[in-house]
């Protein structure tokens, strides 16, 4: 039998997270300081596949590399197969621009922002053991229309897929998370772009059903992060805080309250300040006279002084100072926010296209 083989989509164009994806992929930025690609990274070679296929786009793909680059399992460097694709036309199109790199092998198709509880390895086992063709994941959502949604028999089989309907059939939406038999190239072959000019991946699955392929779905049980948006990347920021973190306080206390679970990089210094766990600090990080609430995530060599921040998700090298409260907020690399006078007379900005701000 062929090596399972894994495919992971790091491409596309992000528009729902501009200005954030004008220079940075969204699979990059970090939940628990920890890029969202690594977790992706992490349930593959959990499930024993260690040959791994990255789609990456012109404009960010240098970046993904040089992060991956970094990325290590059991103290192992790991090496990917990156696979360029030109333009994002589509999740079936980057399957089939991939098709050297897969061969005739079956695969594990992760979408790199997505993200969730129950690793892949009972499914790639369940795959091989029922001999499917194509194993698709489903969880039930309160509003379908946003999704593709699957339209099941009483055994599970799928009978049809429908991309983001007006009318749902169901309420269970299609997960990033796919695994396939070579049979899928040739339901590639067989479909068109659609109305948005992609190859859209539920065409595929549903040329599979129809020409009589063995496709399965399985409805997930534990949580479904697709971090596309802001509010789901804190979403995804809560959880893995809430479950991944454990106390570990290696940096500099100077005069500082640390409470609960709590992780504070060796070369980080708090001065005078409270970090309220589940919480993270990032190296060279220097934090004085605040306070980081809960479900925090302070990115490596930012500089936090007399602020409060909750909620929230800061990226590198960013300087906060003197700015109240913020809260429910993603602040992108390298980013300044200042407030000089305790009354505010008058916001200044000087921000880039498409970025969101809100005074409350
Ligand atoms: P989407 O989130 O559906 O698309 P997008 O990344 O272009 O974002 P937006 O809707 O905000 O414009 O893509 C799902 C995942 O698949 C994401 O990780 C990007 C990746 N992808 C590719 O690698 N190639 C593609 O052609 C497409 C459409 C997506």
């Amino acid at each position: 039998m062929q090596r399972t083989k894994a495919l992971i989509l790091s491409g596309g164009k992000g528009t729902r997270l501009r200005p954030f994806t004008y220079t940075f992929t969204k699979q990059l930025i970090p939940v628990a300081n920890r890029p969202i690609l690594y977790f992706v990274i992490d349930d593959i070679l959990q499930a024993g596949i260690e040959d791994i296929g990255v789609i990456i786009a012109p404009e960010t793909g240098e970046e993904v590399r040089r992060v991956l680059a970094e990325y290590t399992f059991d103290n192992k460097k790991i090496d990917f197969n990156f696979i360029l694709q030109e333009k994002p036309l589509g999740l079936a199109h980057a399957v089939k621009i991939a098709q050297d790199f897969l061969g005739k092998s079956p695969f594990v198709m992760f979408l790199g922002d997505n993200l969730i509880e129950d690793g892949i390895s009972s499914y790639v086992d369940k795959f091989f053991s029922e001999e499917l063709d194509a194993l698709i994941f489903l969880k039930e959502v309160e509003d379908p229309t946003r999704f593709g949604v699957a339209v099941l028999d009483e055994c599970g089989n799928v009978k049809k897929l429908v991309e983001k309907p007006k009318n749902p059939p169901s309420n269970l939406a299609l997960v990033g998370v796919y695994i396939f038999s070579e049979k899928i190239h040739d339901a590639i072959k067989l479909i068109k772009p659609s109305w948005r000019g992609e190859l859209e991946i539920t065409d595929a699955i549903d040329t599979m059903v129809s020409k009589g392929n063995f496709v399965k779905a399985q409805v997930l049980e534990g949580w479904w992060l697709d971090t596309g948006k802001k509010d789901d990347i804190l979403e995804a920021n809560r959880i893995v805080l809430d479950e991944k973190i454990k106390r570990e306080i290696l940096g500099e206390n100077l005069h500082s309250k640390i409470i609960g679970r709590v992780q504070i990089a060796k070369t980080a210094r708090i001065e005078r300040s409270e970090i309220r766990g589940p919480a993270v600090i990032g190296g060279e990080a220097v934090i004085i006279d605040s306070f980081i609430g809960p479900y925090t995530s302070i990115g490596d060599r930012c500089y936090i002084e007399k602020s409060e921040i909750e909620h929230s998700v800061v990226l590198e090298e960013s300087k906060i100072f003197g700015v109240g409260r913020i809260d429910a907020s993603l602040i992108g690399r390298r980013a300044y926010i200042s407030k000089e006078e305790e009354l505010v007379k008058a916001y200044r900005f000087f921000i880039g296209d498409d970025a969101q701000v809100e005074v409350c």
